[in-house]
């Protein structure tokens, strides 16, 4: 990325977002008339809330400390008229929803992240104090067979001390670099601390490539 770009991304994520609307099932999604990065992971990892943090908006995505709060898919619009579209899921592994409930949301969310042709990236949120669990490697499966590349990244590593930090972050990448469709780069976060949130600013950036950034035709 030259200085341009991260200024243009800057630029970007502190610009319009707009809240689009909410698929409760497939039937009532959005033309796919943008790229889109979705945002997906077990209940509470902290999805909505990262959203927020990439966007600099608290409250924009709805977050609450009970698991289950983000029922839908909710899609918010990217720039004026969007340049891209943010999608955050429905958390999935959420054991006390009723089972027609859980069933239905995991339709919804499988059917989303491998037929969804507009989707360009998924961001794969893993809890940092909970590491990759068998839902998480489900999906991560689902992906690889879809050939839907995704980054892992790790949320609310703010609650876990530096070397419990640096022990989780060897083993889920040690285990992501398995999976064909899962990036090289693991992304590290904490929405409370601001923390990698720039790193995943830039990620989202390369994947909706090509992007008319600012000055990328100034240089010839
Ligand atoms: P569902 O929509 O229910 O699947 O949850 P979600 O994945 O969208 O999680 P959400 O963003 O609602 O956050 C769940 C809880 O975790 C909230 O109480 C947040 O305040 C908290 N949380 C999210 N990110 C962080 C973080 O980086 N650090 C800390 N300490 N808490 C966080
Ligand atoms: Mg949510």
């Amino acid at each position: 990325m030259t200085a341009d770009d991260v200024s243009a991304g800057r630029k970007l994520f502190s610009g319009p977002v707009n809240f689009l609307r909410s698929a409760p099932s497939l039937e009532f999604l959005p033309d796919p008339d943008a790229p889109e990065i979705a945002f997906a992971g077990r209940s509470n990892v902290g999805k909505s809330s990262l959203l927020n943090a990439l966007v600099n908006r608290n409250g924009l995505a709805r977050t609450s400390n009970t698991p289950g709060r983000t029922q839908e898919l909710n899609f918010f619009d990217v720039g004026d008229p969007p340049v891209f579209r943010l999608v955050d899921m429905p958390g999935y592994g959420f054991a006390k929803a009723p089972p027609d409930v859980v069933r239905r949301w995991r339709y919804l969310i499988n059917d989303f992240l491998r037929g969804r042709q507009a989707l360009k990236r998924a961001m794969l949120l893993v809890d940092t104090r909970h590491g990759l669990k068998d839902v998480d490697r489900d999906v991560m499966k689902m992906l690889d067979e879809a050939a839907v590349g995704y980054h892992v990244v790790l949320t609310k590593a703010d609650k876990v001390k530096a070397s419990e930090l640096a022990e989780v972050q060897d083993k889920v990448a040690t285990e992501a670099r398995k999976h064909p469709a899962a990036h090289p780069l693991m992304i590290t976060t904490s929405s409370e601390k601001g923390m990698g949130i720039e790193e995943l600013r830039a990620a989202v950036l390369t994947a909706i490539n090509p992007l008319p950034l600012a000055g990328e035709d100034d240089s010839a």
